[in-house]
């Protein structure tokens, strides 16, 4: 598991590769079986292979969703808030959950955030606003974020055990 966190990393370039049919299964599990507070599972995942979509995704905010274009799936994270006052811890913990499988299965990935994000400040477009439309997402979902994923390539250097910073620990108290 610690070799699996150490060399995990953002992947944002891709190779022009499909995913295997199994893979993209795993990816399902992984997703259904995250944990979540009381078991609520309130969450929904979108998986989107097709090409023109992903480009209609990669361009609902400004910065830092570029990847969507080139990447071979995109996973849309959906949470339902309704008597769920974790909603977004759970929604995260699932993405997190796909991203290491993702990994695990010798795939990249990104997080793209959505929740919080603005297309267009001026005219108060949300980027969430814009997946809804682009998916047909009902109302009550809320969108956290979507996971890039693909094939790398691009060559990121794996975390040092002996750089962390332990000053973020601490023992028994503050
Ligand atoms: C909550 C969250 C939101 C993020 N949003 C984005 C994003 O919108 N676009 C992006 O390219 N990367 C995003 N990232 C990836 C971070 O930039 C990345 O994890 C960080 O720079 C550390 O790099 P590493 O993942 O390679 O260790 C996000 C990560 C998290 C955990």
């Amino acid at each position: 598991m610690i070799q699996l966190l150490k060399s995990r990393r953002s992947i944002r370039k891709y190779k022009d590769k499909k995913i295997e049919p199994e893979k993209i299964e795993k990816l399902k599990q992984a997703a259904l079986l995250s944990p979540t507070s009381k078991s609520k599972r309130g969450w929904e995942f979108i998986f989107v292979q097709n090409k023109e979509t992903l480009k209609k995704l990669s361009e609902v905010k400004l910065h830092g969703g570029k990847m969507l274009e080139k990447a071979a799936l995109g996973i849309i994270v959906a949470v339902d808030d309704t008597d769920n006052d974790v909603w977004i811890e759970d929604a995260s913990v699932a993405a997190t959950c796909i991203h290491l499988a993702a990994h695990d299965m010798g795939l990249g990935s990104c997080w793209v955030q959505i929740r919080n994000r603005m297309y267009d400040y001026d005219e108060n477009i949300s980027s969430e606003k814009l997946v809804k439309k682009i998916l047909d997402i009902p109302d009550k979902l809320n969108i956290v974020c979507i996971i890039s994923v693909g094939y790398s390539n691009e060559n990121k250097t794996e975390y040092d055990i002996k750089k962390l910073n332990y000053s973020k620990i601490h023992e028994e108290r503050y």
